[in-house]
C-alpha cells in the first residue's frame, strides 16, 4: 500500500512546490511509484511540467466538486514512474465552499483511498495557508513532510503549524506521522544561512533531514523550461541534493516518523514559536 505524504507549511515560497516536484521526480528516478496531486489553487505544479493555466484540463477539484472519478484526473509526466493531478482553479474562490464539507466526512481521504494501491507514494502540495484545503489534506494523509526555509524567521511559523497538525492528529487522523523538516535554499557561504541551520537542528534534532536543499538557480528554473531540475541539468547541485533526499527519505523507513510522533522538541518548538 502507498503512503499519502502531505508538504506543508502555511509560509508561502519556502519550497513546498519544488520540493514537491523534484523529490517525486527523484524517487521515480530510484523506481518509486509516485502520484503527485496539486492541492493548491494557485496550479503551479501544472506550471512545473510547462502547462498554461487553462491548458489543462481534468482537475483535482472536479473529484471533490463534481464527484468525478479521481482515476480519470490523472495525467502522465514525461517521466517514467511519475503522475500528476493538477488543479485548476476556473471558479475563483470555489474551493472554499468546498471544503467547508464538515471535516469528519474526510472527504479527501476517501476520494484518493482507492489510489492507495496503485502507487509508492502520493505527495499532496499545499496551498501557503491552514484553512479547510489543508485540514483534508493532512486528514487524508499518512504523513506530513515540512520544508523551512533557511532564513531569520525560519522557526517562527512552526507553532500554529504543529498546533494545526496536533488537532488533526488528536481529532481525526491519530495514525499521521511526520516524515520531517527539510531545510531548503540553504547558502552555506553566507553566515546568516550557517546560523540559521545550526540553530534548526539544534532545535529539531534528528527532526530534520540529514539532507539539504541549497539555493540553486537550476530549481527556480523548473517552471521556466517546465521539467524537473534533473531533465534540466542532473549534475546541478539542486538536482543532487534531490536525488540525495530521495535516498535519504526511502531509508527512514517509517523509523524516524514513529520518532517525530513522540519527540519531546516538538513541544519545545511550539512553546518557543507561540
Ligand atoms: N532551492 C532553491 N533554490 C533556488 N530557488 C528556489 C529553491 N527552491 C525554490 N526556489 C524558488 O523559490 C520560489 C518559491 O519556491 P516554491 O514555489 O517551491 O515555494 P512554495 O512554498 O511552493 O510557494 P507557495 O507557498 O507560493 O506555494 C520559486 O520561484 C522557486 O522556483
Ligand atoms: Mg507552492
Amino acid at each position: 500500500m502507498g503512503e499519502i505524504v502531505t508538504i506543508l507549511s502555511q509560509k508561502g515560497g519556502v519550497g513546498k512546490t519544488t520540493t514537491a516536484v523534484n523529490l517525486s521526480a527523484s524517487l521515480a528516478l530510484l523506481n518509486q511509484k509516485i502520484l503527485l496531486i496539486d492541492l493548491d489553487p494557485q496550479g503551479h505544479i501544472s506550471a512545473s511540467f510547462g502547462y498554461a493555466k487553462y491548458d489543462i484540463k481534468g482537475s483535482i477539484d472536479e473529484a471533490i466538486f463534481e464527484s468525478k472519478d479521481i482515476m480519470d484526473l490523472i495525467h502522465k509526466t514525461p517521466i517514467d514512474n511519475f503522475d500528476f493531478i493538477p488543479y485548476v482553479n476556473e471558479i475563483g474562490d470555489r474551493e472554499h465552499d468546498c471544503f467547508i464539507a464538515p471535516l469528519n466526512e474526510a472527504k479527501l481521504k476517501k476520494i484518493l483511498s482507492g489510489l492507495k494501491s496503485h502507487y509508492d507514494f502520493i505527495f499532496i502540495d499545499n496551498p501557503p495557508t491552514l484553512n479547510n484545503i489543508t485540514s483534508h489534506a493532512l486528514i487524508a494523509s499518512d504523513s506530513v513532510l515540512v520544508p523551512i526555509q533557511c532564513e531569520f524567521y525560519a522557526l517562527k511559523a512552526l507553532g500554529s503549524l504543529l498546533k494545526e497538525i496536533k488537532i488533526i492528529k488528536t481529532n481525526y487522523n491519530p495514525d499521521l506521522s511526520y516524515r520531517g523538516f527539510l531545510l531548503t535554499m540553504v547558502d552555506l557561504r553566507n553566515n546568516l544561512s550557517k546560523r540559521v541551520v545550526t540553530k534548526v537542528r539544534q532545535t529539531l534534532k534528528e527532526l530534520v533531514y540529514e539532507t539539504m536543499i541549497p539555493r540553486n538557480i537550476r530549481l527556480a528554473e523548473v517552471p521556466y523550461y517546465g521539467k524537473p531540475a534533473y531533465y534540466i541539468d542532473k549534475s546541478a547541485k539542486g538536482s543532487t541534493s534531490y536525488l540525495d533526499l530521495a535516498r535519504e527519505f526511502l531509508s527512514q523507513n517509517g523509523t524516524i516518523a514513529s520518532k517525530l510522533a513522540t519527540n519531546k522538541h516538538l513541544s519545545d518548538v511550539s512553546r518557543m514559536a507561540n
